[in-house]
C-alpha cells in the first residue's frame, strides 16, 4: 500500500494519475492496522463522518477532503443514539451497496477508506451517550426539539475522532449547529483535529441537500422548496427590517400552505446560537429553519451578514 501511494503522490508533481480505488473496513482493527502503514508523520488525513444514503452534499465534503488529504476516511454509520424516535431511526435512509457505489465512481489520487463499523465496533457493549456541556449551544433550536440529540452526536464524533484519528475533519454547514458543537467539542477535549467547515449543496430548486430529500415527493419537493426561499428573503429584509417583522413574515408564508410546517425559525448570533434580540454590527448572524413535511423533518439556515 505505501509503494502504491509513494506511486502516486510522487506523479502527482509530474502528471496526476486518475486511480479509482477504495478499501471497505468494518473493523477498528484493521482500519487501524491499514491507516498505519499508510500514514507517515508528515501526512494529512481527512475524515469525513456521514450517516451514509450519500448525496451530492457528502460527495463534497469527500472531494474537498480528497484535495485536501494523502489519506481519506469516510465513515458510515447510523449513530442510534443521536435518534430522539424509535421511528426516527427506524426510517432513517440506508443504502450501503449505492454508498459504496458512488465512493467508488468517485475520482481520487489515492485510496479513499470507507469505515463502515458495527454498533459494537464503535459502543463497545454500552449503546450509551455521554452528557457533555457544550456551554449553551446544545440548548439551542434542535437542542429543543430534539432533547439528547447532540449528547449523541458529542458521543459518536468523539468516538470517530479516536478510532480514526484524522488531521482534518470535514462538517457541512447545512447542520450548523452542529458544526459549532464539534468544534466546541475538539476544544473541550483538545483532540488534535483541524474541523473543516463546508458549504450547503442545493438542489437546483434550492432545497438543501440532505439524506432524508428522498423521502419526499415530487409534490412535496416544490413545498419544501419555500424554506430556502424563506431563508432568502429573510437575507434581503435583513439591513432593514425588524427582526419580529421578519419573524412573523416568514411565519406567514408557512401559514398559507398547509403541507409544510414550521417548527422554528430563528435569527441567532453565529458563535453563541443565541437568538437575536438586537443586531450588533460587529457580530454574525444567521437564520435557521426546522420544518415539517409529513413526519419528514428538513432543516436549513443562511449566512445573513
Ligand atoms: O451529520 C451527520 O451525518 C451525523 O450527525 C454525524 C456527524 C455523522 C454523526 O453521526
Amino acid at each position: 500500500i505505501q509503494k502504491f501511494m509513494q506511486i502516486n503522490c510522487n506523479s502527482l508533481s509530474l502528471q496526476p494519475i486518475i486511480v479509482k480505488s477504495m478499501k471497505v473496513f468494518t473493523t477498528n482493527q484493521s482500519l487501524q492496522f491499514c491507516l498505519a502503514s499508510l500514514k507517515t508523520p508528515a501526512s494529512c488525513l481527512g475524515f469525513v463522518p456521514t450517516m451514509g444514503a450519500l448525496h451530492q452534499g457528502h460527495l463534497s465534503l469527500i472531494k474537498r477532503a480528497i484535495k485536501e488529504n494523502e489519506i481519506v476516511v469516510v465513515s458510515i454509520f447510523v449513530n442510534p443514539t443521536q435518534f430522539n424516535s424509535a421511528g426516527d431511526l427506524k426510517t432513517y435512509p440506508r443504502n450501503l451497496k449505492q454508498d459504496l457505489k458512488k465512493i467508488e465512481s468517485m475520482e481520487s489520487l489515492g485510496e479513499i477508506i470507507v469505515y463502515v463499523p458495527s454498533e459494537a465496533a464503535v459502543y463497545g457493549n454500552s449503546v450509551a451517550k455521554e452528557a457533555f456541556d457544550f456551554g449553551g449551544l446544545e440548548l439551542q433550536m434542535e437542542g429543543k426539539f430534539r432533547p439528547g440529540h447532540f449528547q449523541g452526536v458529542g458521543t459518536v464524533v468523539q468516538k470517530l475522532l479516536d478510532i480514526v484519528g484524522p488531521t482534518h475533519a470535514y462538517f457541512g454547514e447545512k447542520d450548523f449547529q452542529q458544526l459549532q458543537i464539534i468544534k466546541k467539542l475538539v476544544k473541550m477535549t483538545k483532540a488534535n483535529v483541524k474541523i473543516i467547515a463546508c458549504s450547503i449543496e442545493r438542489e437546483p430548486s434550492g432545497l438543501a441537500m440532505s439524506s432524508r430529500n428522498i423521502r419526499l415527493t415530487t409534490g412535496e419537493r416544490s413545498h419544501a422548496s419555500k424554506i430556502y426561499e424563506a431563508l432568502k428573503m429573510t437575507k434581503d429584509k435583513f439591513s432593514d427590517t425588524p427582526l419580529d417583522e421578519i419573524t412573523q413574515w416568514v411565519a406567514d408564508q408557512f401559514e398559507k400552505d398547509a403541507i409544510i410546517n414550521l417548527e422554528y425559525f430563528e435569527i441567532s448570533e453565529q458563535l453563541t446560537l443565541q437568538s437575536a434580540n438586537k443586531i450588533e454590527p460587529q457580530k454574525k448572524y444567521r437564520a435557521f429553519i426546522s420544518a415539517y413535511i409529513r413526519n419528514i423533518r428538513l432543516i436549513d439556515n443562511i449566512a445573513l451578514n
